[in-house]
């Protein structure tokens, strides 16, 4: 497709859709005496969450107010994650239970979208087993939400819709967005990875990047509206570009962020290892606004398991680019994601994972058990490990992860750090402030600090961090 056409297809839904919302204002006008409430619920990562954030901009646009409480909305929405089965179980509990909001609520709409409800699996079972659910609509119609709700309205129909069309970035959605200073900012979706146990390119659909120069417009939007920090999200941010004629890697769009003007600091996930480039991490050394801190999922230390997991690297090569971040940035603090029971995995590999946490040293690990996901080559793969052996070894990690972060916290005892204040603290007049590495201070201030930037010197680790601000 043409960038024009691309453009102009964009252009079209974007108006088709804010058509439907007028349409669908003026039917809910009719059947409401007073302004609906719609509430939305956000299962798995950010970049979920990020597009909860437009589905709420449409739902505005529509003519809904949002509320935090599902009892009194009138609009009901689940956005879902099929990441794990615990994810997925999750969402069926919850949605059983509107079945008594509804029955108290008649007219109550209920809706469901996400990485979910695009398996057909799952869309034929909503709609065999939960009558109750008014509309569903997969990871890649999300934009068509207001002519769903009119199709809903206007037809009582009930609209199940989850097509797997791909290229579908349509920009200029509206956004309601969570909070004031800090703003997700999706640059691409999807992913062709195709870890074997992973069911996100599956309901994300193959990598698409969004035009550098929208993610640049949407920066400055974000930063003239006193947003301090973006992150920058998508399932492989280091393939940002790749297949586009516009020359624009990764490397490059973090530079083009960071040379925006403005008191502000950038975030990214998630970094693949295979593609984390040494111009990627002279790139973050250089940005003065990047933060020295680097979420690199090694998933496993095993060379055998990382093998059958198909990442694309093995454990000397995922230590040698640990090594050279560090080089490059001293100061960089590290995270990371582990799957723990990997089919076929046996203690003796698991116990290289431990090796490895050892090696790298992170300041944050996000650790799951291996969950079977249908339709990905892990879950034929042969699992002998019983769960409860799994999860034996699950905490022996957690503990080691444990004592690492522990002794990293100690050695920032002394050091002072501009922090971002987040939220308020646990006692009274306290504030929780966040470096750049990630780590979280308690200190003493005024909640006016929330939204802006200070300098605290970190004085105790006593299970967590405190601190006090310098002036
Ligand atoms: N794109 C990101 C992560 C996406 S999912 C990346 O590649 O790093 C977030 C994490 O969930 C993964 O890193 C992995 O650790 C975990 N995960 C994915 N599928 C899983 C499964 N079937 N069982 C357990 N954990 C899983
Ligand atoms: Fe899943 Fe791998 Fe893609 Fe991450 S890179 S989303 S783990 S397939
Ligand atoms: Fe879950 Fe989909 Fe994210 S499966 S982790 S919400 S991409």
């Amino acid at each position: 497709m043409t960038e024009t056409t691309k453009q102009s297809a964009n252009t079209d839904c974007l108006q088709e859709q804010l058509g439907y919302t007028e349409r669908v204002k003026k039917l809910i006008s009719k059947r409401y005496a007073q302004q609906p409430l719609a509430f939305v619920h956000t299962y798995g990562c950010q970049q979920n969450v990020s597009d909860s954030e437009k589905i709420k901009g449409l739902l505005v646009s529509c003519g809904y107010e949002m509320t935090d409480s599902s009892d009194d909305a009138d609009f009901v929405l689940f956005n879902t994650c099929a990441v794990r089965e615990n994810a997925e179980d999750r969402v069926y509990g919850h949605v059983g239970q509107l079945k008594h909001n509804k029955r108290k609520k008649p007219g109550m709409i209920v809706a469901l979208c996400g990485c979910m409800t695009q398996q057909p699996t799952v869309a034929d079972k909503i709609k065999r087993s939960y009558p109750y659910v008014d509309i569903l609509f997969g990871t890649h119609v999300r934009h068509r939400l207001p002519e769903f709700i009119y199709r809903h309205l206007a037809f009582q129909e009930r609209v199940f819709e989850n097509s797997d069309s791909n290229n579908d970035i349509v920009e200029g959605l509206p956004v309601v967005r969570d909070g004031t200073f800090k703003a997700w900012l999706p640059i691409m979706h999807g992913c062709n990875n195709f870890c074997t146990y992973c069911i996100v390119p599956y309901v994300r659909g193959r990598e698409y990047s969004r035009e550098p120069e929208a993610v640049i417009e949407e920066a400055k939007q974000l930063i003239a509206s006193g947003v301090k920090e973006i992150m920058l999200l998508g399932q492989n941010v280091n393939s940002y570009g790749k297949g586009a004629d516009h020359g624009v890697n990764f490397a490059k769009l973090l530079r083009m962020v960071n040379d925006l003007e403005g008191d502000f600091r950038i975030r990214f996930m998630t970094s693949h290892p295979k593609d984390c480039t040494e111009e990627l991490l002279h790139t973050m050394a250089e940005c003065d606004k990047v933060c020295l801190n680097l979420h690199l999922p090694v998933q496993a230390g095993s060379d055998i398991t990382l093998r059958r997991m198909n990442r694309h690297y093995n454990s000397q090569e995922y230590l040698k680019l640990v090594k050279t971040a560090r080089e490059i940035m001293p100061d960089i603090q590290l995270s990371s994601d582990i799957i723990v029971g990997f089919p076929g995995e046996t203690y003796k590999d698991f116990k290289c994972t431990l090796d490895l946490i050892e090696q790298v040293r992170y300041y944050s690990l996000y650790t799951f058990i291996y969950s079977p996901r249908k339709g990905t080559p892990a879950a034929e793969m042969p699992d002998e490990i019983s769960y409860k052996e799994k999860s034996k070894w699950f905490t022996e990690l957690l503990e080691r992860q444990e004592q690492i972060s522990h002794k990293i916290n100690e050695s920032l005892v002394g050091k002072t750090f501009k922090v971002l204040c987040e939220e308020k603290g646990r006692e009274d007049g306290h504030i929780i402030g966040r470096t750049e590495g990630n780590a979280v201070i308690d200190f003493c201030g005024d909640e006016s600090l929330i939204g802006t930037f200070t300098s605290v010197q970190i004085i105790e680790f006593d299970g967590s961090l405190k601190g006090i601000k310098k002036y």
